[in-house]
């Protein structure tokens, strides 16, 4: 069992270890392609792997071309967009992901940001506090519960939005369950996307949602850039002197909107949710272990592509 492990954006080496020991564990070896700058390398690492682990890294019907012996890939993460699931069923190549495993990681950088919006980037003034503002969440999934769960010790109200949970399950932490959109956004000081990007949210955090906003209000983005509206945002950023954007990755108009916004808009330089030493090792060993359990038993728990 020949597993790669292909990171443009590494582990940490305690979960390159780890997942070293799990894959030679199970007499498997071992191959790293870290911090690649070229797609190239990327095709002739997997020529004759068996098994694949990425985290943000795209695996397109070109790379499965490329790779003749794959079997499995595993995404190190929640969300799976840079992964071509159609491609991957025609390859006959098992996709996973690792749902849960990094939550804690990217809803800590949520609140964070969040603070850090709260006092003006830390910049000389006056800035305002968390508590007693209401925290609209959108999606309640791994990320989303607990992104409420923080905000509750900051003082905050929470509500959530998530279509696929019934309210019950969202009120049952305590957190109100809002079920229009439109609502959910004009009543939140701070709004927190935790929806994947798919054909159906790409673009969808628009004009009319944001504009929808409370006087002051900042929407937290560590989901994915795609789904902004990118020119839509900035135009009701134009409009609205108050409004404040906040993103883990930095959107395409990230020079023009730090010129136009100054600390209104604050993008990570890198996608940071994830990057935390114990993120890495949760999902890095949970894809190491899920490789093995799929090569040796055939478990398909976590399976994307049906
Ligand atoms: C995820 O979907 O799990 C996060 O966005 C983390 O992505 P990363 O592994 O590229 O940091």
């Amino acid at each position: 069992m020949k597993v790669l492990v292909a990171t443009e954006k590494p582990f940490a080496k305690k979960a390159i270890d780890g997942i070293r020991s799990i894959i030679e564990g199970a007499k498997g070896e071992l191959v790293l392609l870290e911090k690649y700058t070229s797609v190239d390398q990327f095709y002739a690492a997997v020529a004759d792997v068996d098994a694949l682990i990425v985290r943000s890294d795209k695996v397109t019907a070109e790379v499965l071309d490329h790779a003749k012996n794959l079997k499995i890939v595993v995404r190190a993460g929640a969300g799976f967009d840079n992964l071509d699931l159609a491609a991957c069923t025609a390859h006959k190549v098992v996709a996973m992901n690792t749902p849960g495993q990094n939550s804690n990681a990217v809803a800590e950088l949520a609140l964070g940001l969040m603070v850090m919006m709260a006092r003006n980037q830390y910049t000389p003034g006056t800035g305002c506090e968390l508590k007693g503002k209401t925290l609209g969440i959108q999606a309640y999934g791994n990320v989303g519960r607990l992104v409420g769960n923080i905000a509750k010790g900051f003082g905050m109200k929470v509500q959530a939005l998530d279509p696929f949970l019934p309210a019950e399950k969202i009120e049952a932490d305590g957190v109100k369950a809002v079920t229009n959109l439109e609502e959910l956004y004009a009543t939140s000081d701070y709004l927190s996307l935790h929806i994947p990007a798919t054909e159906q949210t790409k673009g969808s955090i628009n004009y009319n949602l944001v504009s929808r906003m409370p006087k002051g209000a900042t929407l937290i983005n560590t989901a994915r850039k795609e789904v902004i509206n990118e020119p839509e945002l900035m135009k009701v950023m134009e409009e609205r002197e108050d409004l404040k954007y906040v993103a883990d990755v930095a959107p395409a108009c990230a020079e023009e909107m730090k010129a136009k916004f100054g600390n209104r808009f604050f993008a990570t330089p890198k996608k940071m949710g994830a990057e935390t030493g114990e993120a890495n090792v949760n999902a890095g060993l949970a894809a190491a272990n899920q490789i093995v359990d799929f090569l040796v038993n055939g478990n398909e728990r976590f399976r994307l592509n049906k």
